[in-house]
């Protein structure tokens, strides 16, 4: 028995076209920059690339022949050895590849519209690599892709309305690049749980999204609108919607999502927080990041109610009032990181603020406050009583 399975193996042999994709995947790469230790300077193709010991062809898996002599290979996982090439055309002839991983490394060029009969494909990294042009042309090919990640790299145009039928994914990451257009709605991908698409040049509103999403990244972007609709998505679990032009409200249903650990929605154009007594009790938020919006009103004195909430940033504001006599008791426990600074804050602050004991870091700074430079949170002093006219009487 053992003995016919090891001559099934060894006469085995690699379909011919996929043996060809691999020479060419290492024709279309500068022999230079092929270091001798990398994976692909293993490749020698004297050897059958799925009839080799563990010392030849690595990086590559082949699928187990069965009654079907022919091998195929199903996975290519190259290292980072700073490979520098093309991806070639000759990719889509590996058509029962179920990974490709060529991330951190020097891959440019476009990537070849072949990519979309990679219908078993189901994760692709291409992560951290120089490729260009755009990715209409083979990404809905990919019937059963789970995961993409092709962040950091220099592709661009628009994501095609498309990939709302690749219903397997779970993640998708094109964070890191030069995606323009809108972003379109995407709620089909019922399984999606983290979707990063920071760092592009998308505009428009949000677009619709899947109700399994836990973590939501469109940072640095040009996206616009409200952001109430994020307030469905009980899942979500991390949201970064920083450096946008967010207009509207954080409202109520957004601050009390179930699962809602961080929420960064700084940098945007926001006017209200929408906090009130009914809120916090059992929360998870740890970290509310809004600082640099157009926040007016008074501090939410219902933020002490969120007990695990350690990091608060509402800097550089329009808010106004006194800070609540209620902050005081939380600071250093838990709340570990406190900015005001850069309001209209007024009057004086709860005395827990000049304490000795308190490990806390923040700003009260820049607001209009009675808040003694000697206390180490009012550093940086307040502004001129030329600027705080009208919020000095107002209580
Ligand atoms: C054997 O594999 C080849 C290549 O994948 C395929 O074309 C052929 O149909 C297979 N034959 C059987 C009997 O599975
Ligand atoms: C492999 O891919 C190349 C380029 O896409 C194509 O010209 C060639 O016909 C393919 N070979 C096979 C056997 O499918
Ligand atoms: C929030 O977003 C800003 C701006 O993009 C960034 O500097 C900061 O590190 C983010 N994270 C937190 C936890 O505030
Ligand atoms: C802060 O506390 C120190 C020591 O407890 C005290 O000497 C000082 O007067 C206080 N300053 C203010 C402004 O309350």
């Amino acid at each position: 028995m053992v003995l016919a399975l090891t001559l099934t193996f060894v006469h085995s042999l690699t379909l011919r076209s996929d043996t060809e994709a691999l020479q060419a995947l290492r024709r279309s790469i500068d022999p230079n920059m092929i270091p001798p230790s990398s994976y692909i300077s293993s490749w020698d193709f004297s050897a059958d690339p799925c009839d080799s010991t563990g010392a030849k062809f690595l990086g590559i898996l082949c699928s187990n022949p069965g009654d079907n002599s022919t091998n195929r290979i199903i996975s290519i996982e190259l290292d980072s050895a700073g490979y520098d090439g093309f991806l070639t055309h000759n990719i889509g002839n590996l058509t029962e590849l179920t990974s490709l991983d060529l991330s951190r490394n020097q891959f440019r060029g476009p990537l070849p519209d072949t990519l979309k009969n990679l219908k078993k494909l189901t994760q692709i990294s291409l992560s951290g690599n120089f490729f260009t042009g755009g990715i209409a042309g083979w990404i809905d090919g990919l019937r059963n892709v789970e995961s993409i990640d092709l962040s950091e790299n220099l592709l661009s145009g628009p994501i095609p309305p498309r990939i709302s039928e690749l219903r397997r994914l779970t993640h998708i990451s094109f964070s890191n690049n030069e995606f323009s257009g809108r972003i379109p709605d995407i709620n089909g991908l019922w399984k999606l749980q983290t979707l990063d698409l920071g760092s592009n040049m998308f505009v428009g509103n949000l677009p619709k999204l899947p109700t399994k999403l836990r973590s939501l990244t469109l940072s640095h972007n040009q996206l616009s609108g409200h952001i109430t609709s994020l307030g469905s998505l009980k899942e979500l679990r991390y949201i970064d919607l920083s450096d946008n032009k967010f207009t509207g409200s954080i409202t109520r249903s957004i601050l009390s999502l179930p699962e809602l650990n961080q929420l960064n929605v700084s940098f945007n154009q926001l006017a209200s927080i929408e906090v009130n007594t009914h809120l916090g009790s059992g929360s998870p938020l740890q970290v509310l990041n809004a600082q640099r919006n157009r926040l007016q009103g008074h501090l939410p004195v219902s933020l002490v109610n969120f007990e695990n909430l350690q990091e608060i940033n509402l800097a550089y504001n329009g808010l106004t009032g006194r800070v609540p006599v209620a902050y005081g008791q939380r600071l250093g426990r838990p709340w570990k990181s406190l900015f005001l600074d850069d309001n209209f804050l007024s009057g004086r602050i709860p005395r827990q603020f000049n304490s000795s004991a308190l490990r806390i870091s923040g700003s009260l700074a820049n607001n209009c406050l009675s808040c003694p430079v000697t206390i180490p949170i009012c550093g940086g002093g307040q502004r001129p009583a030329s600027a705080c006219i009208g919020e000095i009487g107002n209580h």
